[in-house]
């Protein structure tokens, strides 16, 4: 079964966690995608007499200090803030060698970027839907659905002080039942600093207008993103500000300029991303508040 262990200095991790043991992992060879530290791919651990699906993380060969804090900060995260239905939880880490792979529950639809994305081609593909698990293209419920299970895993992660700096559809998984959970808590730290992503590429787009200009990161900026990514799902995975340079959005985004309502955006979403998108970070909703708003627009249309 499953033991807990203090893990010892080298690890820099304080937090318990189950160690798996190495013969119990198996790693099916599939890559599921490139996390920001290395390539996840999918495994399978025994767990007593159960089988459970994971996907399993690595640092990469020729990771920087940097890479290796974040990495071993990541887990020390899932460590602390504990399990939510929303957000992809830690199962364990197994020790082989001095290589740490991180095991981390499984989500079978993969990004929700990807399954918006693959939603606009199933009404006009059917060979597309049968290759995919989704018989069908996504209902608004279910769109705003997605919306509500993001909003109450950042409830959870903010209520935990945990800022997550990277929330976009790309960095949300879609699990069993379609249920989309925050995942790639990597950049997520408590200090406000200046944060690289992979290509050592700032996710511009996603960011809130105090963090392209001051580097602040705070959960009022996670609530701006929040307010993208609902303009993502609404969109089905369209590009945030489509057809502006960078440079126009640091010009423009202080100015006050904001993307325009989509065209089968209602408003009472509308206004909600809008109110996300305020100058001021105390001005934004919380997100408890955004989830409340958003389940009123859930029963309107039920
Ligand atoms: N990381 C990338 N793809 C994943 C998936 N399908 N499940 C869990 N983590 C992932």
């Amino acid at each position: 079964g499953s033991y807990f262990t203090n893990v010892d200095s080298a690890t820099e991790v304080k937090q318990d966690y189950w160690v798996i043991p190495c013969e119990d992992l198996m790693l099916e060879g599939q890559i599921l995608g490139e996390g920001n530290f290395g390539q996840v791919m999918k495994a399978t651990i025994k767990k007593g007499d159960r089988r459970v699906k994971a996907a399993i993380k690595v640092l990469k060969e020729g990771a920087t200090d940097n890479d290796r804090k974040d990495f071993i900060g990541e887990l020390d995260i899932m460590c602390k803030i504990g399990p939510h239905p929303n957000v992809i939880n830690l199962i364990g880490a197994c020790h082989v060698g001095d290589q740490l792979l991180v095991a981390t529950e499984y989500a079978p639809y993969g990004s929700l970027l990807e399954v918006l994305r693959s939603s606009r081609t199933l009404d006009t593909d059917p060979d597309y839907a049968q290759k995919t698990n989704m018989a069908c293209a996504l209902s608004c419920e279910q769109l705003l659905q997605m919306a509500i299970d993001v909003a109450r895993g950042m409830k959870f992660l903010s209520e935990k002080g945990c800022i997550h700096r990277d929330l976009a559809a790309r960095n949300v998984l879609v699990g069993e039942h379609m249920v989309a959970k925050v995942s790639d808590f990597g950049l997520s730290r408590g200090e406000n600093v200046y944060v690289k992503t992979t290509m050592g590429r700032l996710p511009v787009r996603w960011m809130a207008v105090e963090s392209l200009t001051y580097s602040v990161y705070t959960t009022k900026s996670d609530v701006w993103s929040y307010g993208i990514l609902l303009w993502e799902i609404i969109t089905l995975g369209g590009t945030p500000y489509c057809g502006m340079t960078c440079k126009e959005l640091f010009e423009r985004l202080p100015q006050g300029y904001r993307m325009e309502q989509p065209l089968n955006c209602d408003d009472d979403l509308y206004q909600l991303m809008r109110q996300c998108w305020r100058d001021r970070p105390y001005d934004r909703p919380p997100f408890a508040q955004i989830c409340v708003a958003l389940n009123k627009m859930l029963q309107a249309r039920k």
